[in-house]
C-alpha cells in the first residue's frame, strides 16, 4: 500500500489543479498560501485585476471563486471533505477563502467525472455544431448552479436572445473604440509565439470570426495582426450559436461574485463532463448600462455576471498557465 500523501503533498496536487480554473483575460488573478497543515488560504492578487475593464474586482472575485471550486473539488477526489469559509475575515478583503481538509468519504462518481476535467476543459470561442445537447444536460447545469448560491438562466425566447446578442455587439462596438480598454486588452494578449505564461494566446481563439444567428461576437484579442487559430476546414454550413444562457446572483457583493465564480466552474466542468463546450462573453457586464438593461430586461432583477453560451464541437483551444510554484507562498507576516 502507498504511504498517505502529507498535507503539503496535498496542497501541491490541489493547487495544481485550481490554477487551471477559468479567469478574465487569463488574469490568473490569485495566490494560495500553506504553512504545511491540512488547510490553504486563497487570496484575489488585486495587481492582476483589470483596472479599466474591472474597478470594482467583480470579475476577480469570480475568477477565484472559479479557483476556489476546483480545490474543493481537487480535494473531494482525494477523499477528503473540505471545509470552506468564504471573505472569513472583513478586515482582509482580499481573502477570498479559507478551506481545510481533516474528514474523509470517498468521492461519488460524480465527482471523479467533473475532476477529470480539471486540467483539460478550454473556454470555447466562435460557433457550435448544429447537434443538440445530450438530454438532461442543461438540467445538470441549472443544479450545479443554484447548489453554489447562483442561477443559470437559459434564454430560450427568440426576442430575448435576440436582445442579448444585441447586447454583446453593442459592448464589444463600445470596447474596440475605449483606448484604454484597448490598451489593456492588449497587455493580456500576447503575440503568438510569446514565452507569457498568462494572458489569451493566439493558440486560445480563432483568427477569424465565426458568425452566428443571432451573432455573439468575441473579444478582439488578435487585434488586427491577424493572430489565432486557422479555420479547421474551409466550409463550416450549419454552425449555430448554442443555448444561450446567464448566470446571475440575487445579490451583487463581493460574497455573490465568489458564488458567481464557484458556479461557473461547476458549470463549465459539469457541460465537459456531458461532452459540450461553453464560450464566454463579459463584455455587455463590464458596461454599467448595459449590465443594469440585462438586469431589467433579461433576468428579471438578478444580477447578470456572465453571458454563456453552450453547445457541441471539437475543440483545438491550447492556453497556458503560470507555474504553480508561482502562485503558491509559504503562510506568513
Ligand atoms: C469573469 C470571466 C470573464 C470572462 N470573459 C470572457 C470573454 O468575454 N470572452 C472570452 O472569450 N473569454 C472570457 N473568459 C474566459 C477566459 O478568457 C479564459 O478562462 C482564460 O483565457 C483561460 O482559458 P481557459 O478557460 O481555456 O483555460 C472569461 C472568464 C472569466 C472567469
Amino acid at each position: 500500500m502507498s504511504e498517505p500523501m502529507t498535507a503539503e503533498e496535498i496542497t501541491r496536487y490541489v493547487v495544481a489543479r485550481a490554477i487551471w480554473a477559468p479567469s478574465v483575460h487569463n488574469t490568473q488573478p490569485w495566490r494560495f498560501t500553506a504553512d504545511g497543515g491540512p488547510h490553504l488560504s486563497l487570496y484575489a492578487d488585486a495587481s492582476r485585476r483589470l483596472t479599466a475593464a474591472d474597478p470594482d474586482g467583480r470579475e476577480m472575485m469570480i475568477s477565484c471563486g472559479a479557483a476556489l471550486f476546483s480545490v474543493r473539488l481537487a480535494l473531494r477526489s482525494l477523499g477528503y471533505i473540505p471545509e470552506t469559509s468564504v471573505l472569513p475575515d472583513p478586515g482582509q478583503p482580499a481573502l477570498v477563502a479559507r478551506v481545510s481538509w481533516r474528514e474523509r468519504a470517498a468521492a461519488d462518481e460524480f465527482e471523479q467525472r467533473l475532476s477529470g476535467h480539471l486540467l483539460t476543459r478550454r473556454t470555447h470561442r466562435g460557433a457550435f455544431d448544429p447537434e443538440p445537447l445530450p438530454p438532461g444536460a442543461l438540467a445538470a447545469l441549472r443544479t450545479g448552479a443554484a447548489r453554489e448560491g447562483a442561477a443559470l438562466r437559459i434564454v430560450a425566447d427568440d426576442g430575448h436572445r435576440a436582445a442579448l446578442a444585441a447586447a454583446v455587439q453593442g459592448a464589444e462596438h463600445q470596447l474596440r473604440c475605449d483606448g484604454e480598454r484597448v490598451r489593456e486588452l492588449a497587455r493580456w494578449t500576447p503575440a503568438p509565439g510569446s514565452a507569457c505564461r498568462d494572458g489569451v494566446p493566439a493558440t486560445s481563439y480563432p483568427a477569424r470570426p465565426e458568425h452566428t444567428e443571432p451573432d455573439f461576437p468575441g473579444r478582439d484579442f488578435g487585434r488586427g495582426h491577424g493572430w489565432g487559430l486557422p479555420p479547421l476546414s474551409v466550409a463550416m454550413p450549419h454552425r449555430a450559436a448554442g443555448v444561450a444562457g446567464l448566470l446571475t446572483t440575487d445579490s451583487d457583493d463581493p460574497v455573490d461574485w465568489v458564488h458567481a465564480g464557484q458556479a461557473l466552474q461547476r458549470i463549465l466542468l459539469t457541460a465537459s463532463a456531458c461532452g459540450a463546450a461553453v464560450a464566454l462573453h463579459s463584455q455587455p457586464l463590464e458596461l454599467p448600462w448595459l449590465r443594469e438593461f440585462i438586469r431589467a430586461q433579461l433576468s428579471d432583477g438578478a444580477h447578470p455576471h456572465l453571458v454563456l453560451r453552450i453547445g457541441l464541437v471539437t475543440q483545438v483551444a491550447i492556453s497556458v498557465r503560470r507555474d504553480p510554484g508561482d502562485a503558491l507562498y509559504p503562510a506568513g507576516p
